[in-house]
C-alpha cells in the first residue's frame, strides 16, 4: 500500500476546510483531500450570502438572539456567541484577501432573509457569495508552498490506533493510499444527496460523518434536517437553490391556484422560520394537488432582478423560465443538516488527533434550526479555530500497520441509491411520525450488510456512507418524540418532555437502539397476538 506522512491531512475543501488549511500552512505541510476537484463543495453553490454585522443599525447581541431564536432552543450559547462576535473579523480579513462583496455606493450592500430581525446578509455578484468565497480562499491556500491539494480521492476509513486518529486510507484510482498526519480534519461538509428532492451537489453524500462514526466517533443532533422552501421544481430541469435573498427582497409565495398563503401560517409570512414556511407549502401542495407551488418576483421590476440575481436568472433561462415575467414553480428541498460530528467550540472531536469544522461537524451553533446564511460564516470562524486547535494535536505523525482491506462489490448499487433517496424524502422528510420512520428503517436494516463491507469505487463508498447516515438520523428522528425546529413528528406535535436534550449517537449507541426497538416490535408483536 503507497503511504504518505504530512503534518496536517485536511479533508474537504469548502470554506471550513481552506480556512483551516490557511491557519495551518505556516506551522507545516497540509494537505487537502477532495473526493472530486476542489471547487465541488456546497460552498461553492451558496447563493444567498453569509450573515455578519458589519453594519451600525446592527449589534452582535442581536445577530445572537436571531440565531439562537430560529435555533428553538436547542442552540449551545458558547458557539453561538462565538460566531457572532468573531465574525466580522473573518469577514474584515477575507476581504482584506481580495473578497469582493456587493456595495451601495462605498457601503456594503446587506440584504434580509428569513428571521433575521436586521438586513445582515452580504452577498457577491448578487447571488453567487459561495462562489466569491471559494475563490478568494483557495487564491490564499494557494499562497502557500506547504498547501498541497490531493484532488479525486475519496477517504475510505480514517486511521485509527491506540484510540487515536492518526489519518485517513483514501482511494485514488482504484487503489487505497495511507495518509498519515498528527492532525486530521473533516470539513466534508452535509449529506443533501440522502434526499430525492436536494438543493445539494452531487458530492454531498455525508462522507465525514460516516467515517468519523466508523471509527467510533460520536454524532449529535442527527434529526435536524433543514429543508430550504424554494428549490426549482420543474420535470425539465435540475433541482436549483432559489434563494431566500429573492423572499428577503420582497418576493412572494402563491400557491397553485395563484392564492398568497403564508400571512394565514406566519406573521413573518414569506419570511418566516424556514421550517415554517417549508411545511406551509407541503400543506398548500396536498390541498390544491400540485407538486409545486410558485414563488413570484414579477412586482420588484425587471432590471432590479436581473441585476441583484444575475445567476439565477441566467439559470432559470436556460429552462424557459424568465423569473422576472413568469411565475416559479417551486417546492422544498433537503438543504443542510444541523447535526453532525460531535465537537466543542475548537473543533475537536470524542477522537484524539481527529477534528470537524463546517457542516459536517455539530458545535450546536444551529440549534434544531439553523438561521439562513450562518453556515459560512460557521464555515469561516470553526475552520480558523479548528485550525488553531490541531497545532497543538497530541498525536505523533507516524506510520501504522495498513489495514486489510477486501473489497467487494454492490449490486444494483444506483437502484439502492435512488429508492433510498426515495424512501429518505418521503418517510424521514419535512413531516415524520413512527410509522413512517419504522417503515424507513426496515429497509434500512436489509441493506445494513453493505455498511460493513470495502468497496474500490466512490460511488460504492457513497453509497455505503449515504446508508450508514441514514440509519443515524432514523434513529435520532424515532428516539426524539417531539415537533421541535426542523424535527417535526405528526404524531408527537408538541415539544414533548426531554425536548432540551441533545442525542448523541455512536457505534455502541446505534446498536443498542436496533437492539431496544427489535425488543420493543417483538414485546408489541406478542400484545397483538394475544
Ligand atoms: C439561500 O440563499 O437561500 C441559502 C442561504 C442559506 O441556506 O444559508
Amino acid at each position: 500500500m503507497q503511504q504518505e506522512v504530512v503534518d496536517f491531512l485536511v479533508i474537504g475543501s469548502g470554506v471550513a476546510g481552506l480556512r483551516a488549511a490557511i491557519e495551518l500552512a505556516p506551522y507545516g505541510s497540509v494537505l487537502v483531500v477532495t473526493k472530486d476537484k476542489p471547487t465541488e463543495s456546497n460552498t461553492e453553490y451558496a447563493q444567498g450570502g453569509i450573515a455578519v454585522v458589519m453594519s451600525d443599525e446592527d449589534e452582535v447581541g442581536i445577530h445572537f438572539e436571531d440565531t439562537l431564536k430560529a435555533g428553538d432552543g436547542l442552540c449551545r450559547e458558547d458557539a453561538v456567541r462565538t460566531l457572532v462576535e468573531e465574525g466580522p473579523e473573518r469577514i474584515a480579513e477575507l476581504i482584506s484577501w481580495g473578497a469582493a462583496f456587493d456595495r451601495e455606493g462605498t457601503k456594503l450592500a446587506l440584504t434580509l432573509e428569513a428571521a433575521h430581525s436586521r438586513r445582515r446578509v452580504l452577498h457577491a455578484h448578487g447571488d453567487s457569495t459561495g462562489k466569491e468565497l471559494a475563490r478568494v480562499l483557495l487564491n490564499k491556500a494557494r499562497s502557500f508552498a506547504s498547501v498541497r491539494k490531493y484532488p479525486f480521492a475519496i477517504t475510505v476509513d480514517l486511521i485509527i490506533h491506540d484510540g487515536e486518529c492518526r489519518g485517513a486510507y483514501v482511494l485514488r484510482d482504484r487503489e487505497i493510499i495511507a495518509l498519515y498526519a498528527r492532525a486530521t480534519i473533516l470539513t466534508t461538509g452535509g449529506a443533501g444527496q440522502l434526499y430525492s428532492r436536494t438543493t445539494n451537489p452531487q458530492v454531498a453524500t455525508g462522507d465525514g460523518m460516516a467515517i468519523a462514526f466508523r471509527a467510533g466517533a460520536q454524532l449529535e443532533d442527527m434529526e435536524f434536517i433543514q429543508f430550504h422552501p424554494t428549490s426549482l421544481y420543474s420535470p425539465t430541469a435540475p433541482q436549483f437553490l432559489l434563494s431566500e435573498a429573492m423572499r428577503g427582497e420582497g418576493a412572494i409565495l402563491l400557491n397553485s391556484n395563484g392564492q398568497r398563503f403564508m400571512q394565514s401560517y406566519h406573521p413573518l409570512a414569506e419570511l418566516a422560520p424556514r421550517d415554517v414556511v417549508s411545511r406551509a407549502i407541503m400543506s398548500e401542495m396536498v390541498n390544491t394537488g400540485s407538486n409545486y407551488v410558485f414563488l413570484d418576483l414579477r412586482h420588484l421590476g425587471k432590471e432590479f432582478v436581473k441585476n441583484r440575481f444575475p445567476g439565477i436568472h441566467a439559470t432559470c433561462i436556460q429552462y424557459g423560465i424568465e423569473i422576472t415575467a413568469d411565475l416559479i414553480p417551486v417546492s422544498p428541498a433537503a438543504h443542510y443538516i444541523m447535526g453532525g460530528v460531535k465537537t466543542d467550540i475548537n473543533g475537536r472531536t470524542s477522537i484524539r488527533g481527529l477534528y470537524a469544522a463546517g457542516e459536517v461537524a455539530c458545535t450546536g451553533v444551529h440549534g434544531a434550526n439553523r438561521l439562513a446564511s450562518n453556515s459560512l460564516l460557521e464555515g469561516l470562524v470553526f475552520g480558523m479555530r479548528t485550525g488553531q486547535a490541531a497545532l497543538s494535536s497530541p498525536v505523533k505523525p507516524a506510520a501504522t500497520v495498513p489495514a486489510a482491506f477486501s473489497p467487494a462489490s454492490i449490486r444494483d448499487h444506483d437502484e439502492i441509491r435512488h429508492v433510498l433517496r426515495k424512501i429518505m424524502w418521503e418517510r424521514v422528510g419535512i413531516i415524520r411520525c413512527a410509522s413512517s420512520l419504522s417503515e424507513a428503517r426496515e429497509r434500512l436494516v436489509e441493506w445494513r450488510v453493505i455498511t460493513r463491507r470495502d468497496y474500490v469505487t466512490r460511488r460504492e463508498l457513497e453509497l455505503k456512507n449515504m446508508l450508514t447516515v441514514s440509519e443515524i438520523i432514523v434513529h435520532a428522528a424515532l428516539e426524539r418524540k417531539g415537533s421541535v425546529g426542523a424535527h417535526y413528528r405528526s404524531d408527537y406535535k408538541e415539544r414533548g418532555e426531554h425536548w432540551q436534550e441533545h442525542f448523541s449517537w455512536d457505534r455502541q449507541t446505534v446498536e443498542m437502539g436496533y437492539r431496544e426497538l427489535d425488543a420493543r416490535g417483538r414485546e408489541a408483536g406478542r400484545s397483538t397476538n394475544g
